[in-house]
């Protein structure tokens, strides 16, 4: 039997998502879980087109498209900003818009309201958050309020200060059992999926073994239930060197300077734009003209 999904058209949901784990209960392997980010209206077209089942509006876009240093300084307006842009591109990959640091962290009410804005002005059909059993009452809350929640533990970008930089998470035994916590956590408190980041894949694999909600891996190995990259990382479009996780498909950012440098260098030897490229007045309106004289 084969464990290639096919990604056909129909849309991807919650529940589809939950179904996916990677052995059903019988124990027929299911097809991984394809998921990538995405911040704009045509790119969120390709990946559908692509059959990519998660987009994700993630907070990275305060690095990738922004240029922060880190993604603390997101808020929720411009992460709706982007968000109304990635639906309008979808008809079959599930929606996840990233609640950013600051806006699920005060209170429930604070981070529901929050949650409910993705849903309702963003299009969006669930919501991610950072952290693993801090984190489980929240997550609880908002499932109670429909919003369904994507977890993400392990190295948790928003916890950047705390963690005292982007490594790898989980290489003692003593962080390694509180990854086992935290995704435990996460599982309890009702979320239907979870990232786990940079970590060792054993224990990614232990952790997506022990769950019953899918893993979403990213530089975690290649035992979880899907995968997860940054766009800009797949695709060469970054200004930052790419983590030693992400693998590399295409050199966009080569093409984008080529393609720029020849239209500076056709606009500067008079070459662009040409005949064709331009609008020409009928003869007749031609003649006219010059017959009047100047
Ligand atoms: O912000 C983001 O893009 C993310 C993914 C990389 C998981 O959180």
């Amino acid at each position: 039997m084969s464990s290639t999904f096919d990604a056909g058209s129909r849309k991807v949901t919650v529940p589809e998502v939950l179904r996916r784990k990677s052995t059903s209960s019988c124990g027929v392997p299911r097809g991984k879980i394809v998921a990538l980010t995405a911040y704009d209206y045509p790119t969120a077209h390709l990946l559908d087109e692509c059959g990519v089942d998660i987009v994700l509006v993630g907070d990275s876009l305060g690095m990738v498209l922004l240029g922060a240093e880190n993604t603390l300084s997101v808020t929720v307006d411009e992460t709706l900003h982007y968000t109304r842009a990635v639906r309008r591109g979808l008809r079959r990959a599930l929606l996840v818009a990233d609640m950013p640091y600051g806006s699920y962290h005060v209170d429930d009410s604070d981070a529901v309201r929050n949650a409910l804005r993705m849903v309702k002005e963003g299009g969006a059909e669930a919501v991610k958050v950072e952290g693993g059993e801090r984190r489980v009452d929240r997550i609880a809350r908002l499932v109670e309020a429909e919003i369904p929640v994507m977890g993400h533990i392990g190295l948790t970008p928003q916890s950047i200060h705390a963690l005292g930089g982007f490594r790898v998470q989980g290489k003692t035994t003593d962080a390694a059992e509180q990854l086992f916590r935290d995704a435990r956590a996460v599982e309890a408190g009702g979320a239907f999926s979870i990232v786990l980041e940079c970590i060792p894949r054993e224990l990614a694999a232990e952790i997506t073994r022990e769950l019953h909600i899918p893993t979403i891996g990213i530089g975690a190995g290649p035992d979880c239930d899907g995968q997860i990259l940054v766009l800009h990382d797949l695709i060469g479009l970054g200004v930052r060197a790419a983590p030693k996780f992400a693998r590399r498909y295409a050199n966009v950012a080569e093409t984008i300077s080529r393609a720029v440098s020849a239209y500076a260098e056709d606009v500067r030897t008079r070459t662009f734009p040409a005949d064709a490229e331009s609008y020409q007045l009928s003869v007749d309106v031609r003649e006219r003209l010059s017959a009047s004289g100047p």
